[in-house]
């Protein structure tokens, strides 16, 4: 074949996104994986990269992610670790800095996020717009999405804004703002929550966003136990993102859907809130994925290895339940089979940890143990 070879091999460990299996090897052909198996019949490459008993994983896909804004909000962040709640208001913060930035700034700085987010093992992002508010703030946001991105967001409905009619925003939302957005989304999102949109209005924000195209996915149940996860089942949404309040019956509703519940550890550890009961969801028979829902309020992390250990250690997670739920779950929570998963066919999403197994992600929690990175066989860390 004309595509260049690289063989992994003395992998210790090798995770493929589901199990672990010893003393393996992995070869990578050009942009997908080509062969995985015992290291004793590994075959030849181009190129040969010893792991040395070290552990290999499928780059993290971090599926929920706000990464263009401006500004900054640590003293929201201080005020709360001296006692205060977080609310939703806060968003409004960022979207007044957002909208005063230029284009290059915004690109610049959500750039710079997504090379710290590879530089820790994550090869997919999804990325959402939501501070911009107004219809070319939106557009504009999402544009720059989609230069570092296939997995653009329309979050238009991320909160009602400033001085702005909740009816008339619903209107323009729906209208306007999605006809310039959608060429530049894949999916449309709302925040379903108190001091957010209500039930009928994200019912109302999601149907007009799946006629115009767009698959669905929503911020639910992160402050409350409110309806955004029977509003996600109805509508067959990819994922349920936040899940930390939720009745029996909105578990009951996951376990027996495709939709995948997304849970965003590093939000309740800014907020300093109870974390979700990943445990209950498991048990439930839920699919599960971890993202960071990096964003300048309520967590501001790029960092899925912390998101793995926060994971295990507050979410009743195993060490091999999170890394799944880092991998194939955030895979799963974007309606991907090529990525999240050490498979042939599969794209070439490795990443080499400097560990011998991948407990080590929760085991030595905060130690840069990613070694070298492959995205689509290119290193990239
Ligand atoms: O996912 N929940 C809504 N959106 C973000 C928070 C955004 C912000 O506070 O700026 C989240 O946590
Ligand atoms: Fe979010």
């Amino acid at each position: 074949m004309s595509e260049r070879s690289i063989l992994i091999d003395g992998i210790g460990s090798l995770f493929d996104g589901d199990t672990e299996h010893h003393d393996a090897a992995l070869v990578m052909q050009g942009e997908t994986i080509a062969w995985t198996g015992p290291s004793s019949q590994a075959p030849d490459a181009d190129e040969r990269v010893d792991a040395g008993g070290r552990c290999v994983i499928p780059g993290f896909v971090d599926s929920h992610a706000h990464l263009v804004f401006a500004g900054d909000r640590t003293a929201e962040f201080n005020a709360r670790m001296s006692g205060q709640s977080y609310t939703a208001g806060g968003i409004r913060t960022t979207v007044a800095a957002t909208r005063t930035a230029g284009d290059a700034e915004l690109a610049t700085r959500a750039a710079a996020l997504v090379a710290e987010m590879a530089a820790q093992g994550t090869t997919t992002v999804e990325i959402k717009s939501g501070y911009g508010l107004t219809v070319e703030d939106e557009r504009r946001s999402l544009e720059i999405a989609t230069s570092l991105t296939d997995e653009t967001t329309f979050l238009g409905a991320h909160v009602v804004p400033a001085d702005t009619d909740p009816d008339t925003y619903v209107r323009t939302v729906t209208g306007e703002m999605l006809r310039a957005c959608a060429p530049y989304a894949k999916w449309v999102d709302v925040f379903c929550e108190r001091g957010a949109f209500d039930e009928d209005q994200t019912r109302e924000i999601l149907q007009a966003g799946i006629k115009a195209g767009l698959l669905p996915r929503v911020h639910a149940n992160q402050l409350t136990e409110g309806p955004g996860v029977r509003i996600a089942v109805e509508l067959d949404a990819a994922s349920a993102d936040h899940c930390t309040h939720l009745s029996d019956a909105d578990v009951d509703a996951l376990a027996s859907s495709g939709t995948v519940a997304t849970l965003l550890p590093g939000a309740e550890f800014s907020t300093r809130s109870p974390y979700p009961d990943a445990r209950r969801l498991i048990d439930a028979g839920v699919t599960v994925a971890i993202a960071t829902d990096c964003n300048p309020g309520s967590s501001f992390t790029s960092s899925m290895p912390f998101c793995v250990a926060l994971a295990v250690r507050e979410m009743g997670m195993t060490p091999l339940e999170a890394v799944r739920a880092a991998t194939r779950g955030g895979a799963r929570a974007l309606r991907r089979d090529d990525v999240g998963r050490l498979a042939p066919g599969a794209r070439a999403d490795v990443v080499l940890l400097d560990a011998p197994s991948y407990v080590h992600l929760a085991y030595r929690p905060g130690v840069p143990l990613v070694h070298t990175v492959w995205r689509g066989g290119e290193r990239t860390a």
